[in-house]
């Protein structure tokens, strides 16, 4: 995909954060985007913010969908196939986190959250495959840098995201007959209502951990990501630190387990345990 001038886009998770950058900078190039979320309300202020910042563009358009519920992405696709024809890229970013020490995560929470990050992902390509074989396309899969690094406070959410890069990546085999390429992007810390709402969660030690880094901004990723299916990339890494904890992670994983064993036992330090 050289250019999206004219293509058709949906993006799973459209009305915020990481998901409204794609959609912006997707309704500046001229291609058809489509925003999916459940709240009505936040996809049709998304929508008139898309559009002042555009120039009053047309090219946007919102319907309301539950990514857990398969027996409704199931119907909202198809309307959604009717109405804008297959799309020629695909953006599951739909997604949150609640972190928390394990022995805090309900199975209830665990569940809801797998749904979202995982089976949500799963439906909606289920749905869509079928129609996008016949002219090809792409779809990208957003994990996360705790869908490679186990962290702290995050094992509902880690197993979620470490699912969405295995899943891409075997789905990827099979879809390549078909022309459809996979990305998985993995952003870091991202300055979104998703990461001000996850904040309020955090573990103290998880904060400890963190420290003071600096989120990124969802433009950041939302650019990184677009740059990445141009050039049809596989795994994008938003960031020079994203990059670098990366490689570490394949090349060096000993070294990796040193850095996070380090940063843990300073926290047992500061907490004297
Ligand atoms: N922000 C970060 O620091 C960060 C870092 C790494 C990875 N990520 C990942 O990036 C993605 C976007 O995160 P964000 O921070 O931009 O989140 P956000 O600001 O909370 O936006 C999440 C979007 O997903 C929609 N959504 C949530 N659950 C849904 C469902 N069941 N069905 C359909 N839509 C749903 C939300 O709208 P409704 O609530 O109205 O449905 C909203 O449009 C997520 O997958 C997240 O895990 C984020």
């Amino acid at each position: 995909m050289k250019t999206f001038k004219d293509k058709t886009v949906y993006i799973i998770g459209g009305s915020s954060g990481i998901g409204l950058s794609v959609a912006r900078l997707l309704v500046r190039e001229q291609a058809v985007v489509v925003i999916f979320a459940r709240r009505q309300r936040v996809l049709d202020y998304a929508v008139e913010l898309i559009k002042k910042t555009a120039g009053n563009a047309n090219n946007i358009s919102a319907m309301r969908l539950d990514a857990t519920d398969y027996a409704q992405v199931s119907m909202v696709m198809r309307e959604a196939l009717d109405k804008f024809g297959a799309p020629d890229l695909l953006v599951n970013c739909a997604g949150r986190a609640l972190p928390d020490y394990f022995e805090n995560i309900s199975c209830d929470q665990f569940n809801e959250t797998m749904k979202v990050n995982f089976s949500g992902v799963w439906h909606v390509i289920k749905e869509l495959v079928p129609a996008m074989k016949r002219n090809g396309g792409h779809i990208v899969n957003v994990s996360s840098v705790g869908g490679y690094i186990g962290l702290f406070g995050y094992t509902d959410y880690c197993a979620s995201k470490f699912a969405v890069i295995g899943f891409s990546e075997a789905l990827r085999s099979e879809l390549k007959f078909f022309n459809i390429g996979i990305s998985v992007i993995c952003p870091p810390d991202t300055d979104t209502p998703g990461f001000a709402n996850e904040n309020i969660f955090k573990p103290e030690e998880t904060k400890m951990i963190s420290g003071n880094i600096k989120p990124v901004s969802p433009e950041f990723v939302a650019r990184k990501l677009l740059r990445g299916v141009k050039k049809k990339k596989f795994l994008i890494l938003p960031g020079f630190s994203v990059v670098l904890s990366n490689r570490l992670k394949g090349i060096l994983p000993g070294l990796m387990d040193f850095i996070l064993n380090r940063s843990l036992a300073g926290v047992a330090k500061v907490k004297k345990i």
